[in-house]
């Protein structure tokens, strides 16, 4: 899950009006904190100070501790900026008819999805992840505050994006949070989060609870086929060849409705993207920090790590999220998704801070009124981001 690893300085969900045009999520463009707060160094330690063991996450009870997928879903996401410019996208490339279908890919906790559901309630939603913590996590925690409907308008996958869903696991339970759920909380180890062996036994669980609704029982098929599907936080950066990215994308065209829909999908780049960097942003209770290291040329690889640094005595979840991630570029994005299928892609990108002016630790802003643009020429800066659209015309391709 996201600078994103996904981010920035969005906008805050509690300010947003009919009227906005929020931001995106991503580690760039995550929401900003109703307050800044003038928190010292001690408070928060970097570099050096960060590897003592000061801050010590064995050290307390995890009861103390938020989940860190609240903190992550603070930091990172901003699902209502990602649901605007995608409606966007849609009225813009396909038009005609309201787009009610989105599949989310990669899509952890299926915060955008849930967000979707919200918006309309004639919506659905398919969510689609490797992650069986995240998807429960998600189910409890953002399906089920969006009302008493939504089960029945979403299905959360947990299988792999490369695949067909028919062999994937629906879990949907209105049940699974407060049991199952509960048992794999207890279960975590002092990192926040769980061992191959936990989360072999919550999947055994799943499957022989009766509590569970329709835990195998619906699938993809029974969903109307997407109008729209997306892969945020730059999720396609898991996913390290050439062919695999093909292979996802072909996917993808194959999920979305015959009479046509939109493919997006999120990137970040510059040439402060190209080396290590370690950027922090400061809220009200705690500190995010994305941890780039190293750029590896031959491949384009590195390693994203998320940590937060609670002001509450001085917690703190270091590597709560980690990911090992190939920095696709533009071009190479835009040529597999036209293999793929896709009969046209748009870039519209936006101009990130320049972080090679500060110092190499640095609290990240964005200029809230920097709007993301259709744009076929953008010269290399030190930061951008993007999002990606893919267009599935498949009537004009039938006829
Ligand atoms: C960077 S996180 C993004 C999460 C979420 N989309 C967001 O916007 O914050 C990437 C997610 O992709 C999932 N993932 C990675 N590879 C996957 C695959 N092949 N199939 C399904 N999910 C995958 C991970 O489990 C993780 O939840």
């Amino acid at each position: 899950m996201g600078k994103q690893g996904k981010k920035h300085h969005g906008r805050s969900h509690s300010r947003l009006r009919e009227d906005d045009d929020p931001l995106p999520s991503s580690a760039y463009d995550s929401e900003p904190p109703q307050q800044q707060h003038p928190l010292t160094i001690d408070e928060f330690p970097l570099e050096e100070e960060e590897k003592e063991a000061k801050y010590k996450y064995e050290e307390q009870s995890s009861c103390d501790l938020p989940s860190k997928f609240v903190l992550y879903q603070r930091s990172v996401q901003s699902p209502k900026g990602d649901i605007s410019y995608m409606q966007k996208f849609f009225w813009t490339y396909v038009g005609g008819r309201l787009p009610l279908h989105l599949r989310e890919d990669f899509c952890g906790t299926a915060l955008i999805s849930a967000e979707w559901l919200r918006s309309d309630s004639r919506r659905t939603a398919v969510g689609v992840d490797l992650d069986i913590e995240a998807l429960t996590w998600g189910l409890e925690n953002n399906v089920q505050q969006v009302g008493a409907d939504a089960y029945s308008r979403i299905c959360l996958f947990h299988g792999n994006v490369l695949h067909s869903l028919t062999n994937a696991k629906c879990i949907k339970s209105a049940s699974l949070g407060s049991e199952n759920y509960k048992s794999l909380r207890e279960t975590e180890d002092n990192s926040g989060s769980v061992t191959d062996d936990d989360e072999a036994d919550l999947i055994k669980k799943l499957e022989v609870s009766e509590n569970v609704q329709d835990y195998c029982g619906q699938k993809e098929s029974s969903f109307p086929a997407a109008d729209i599907v997306c892969a945020f936080n730059y999720s396609c950066c898991c996913l390290q060849s050439r062919s695999e990215l093909v292979l996802y994308f072909k996917q993808a065209w194959s999920a979305i409705s015959k009479k046509g829909g939109i493919f997006v999908m999120d990137l970040y780049g510059g040439t402060s993207s190209e080396h290590a960097l370690k950027l922090r942003r400061r809220y009200e209770d705690f500190m995010y920090v994305w941890e780039q290291e190293d750029f590896n040329i031959i491949n384009r690889t590195t390693k994203i790590s998320l940590h937060f640094y609670l002001s509450k005595n001085q917690r703190s979840l270091r590597y709560a999220f980690s990911y090992h991630w190939r920095l696709w570029t533009l071009p190479e994005i835009k040529d597999c998704l036209e293999e793929a299928g896709f009969n046209s892609v748009h870039f519209w990108m936006r101009e990130m801070p320049n972080i090679q002016e500060r110092r190499e630790v640095e609290e990240f802003e964005v200029n809230d009124n920097v709007k993301y643009e259709e744009i076929s020429s953008f010269n290399q800066k030190d930061a951008w981001n993007a999002y990606i659209v893919g267009i599935a015309n498949k009537v004009e391709k039938r006829s």
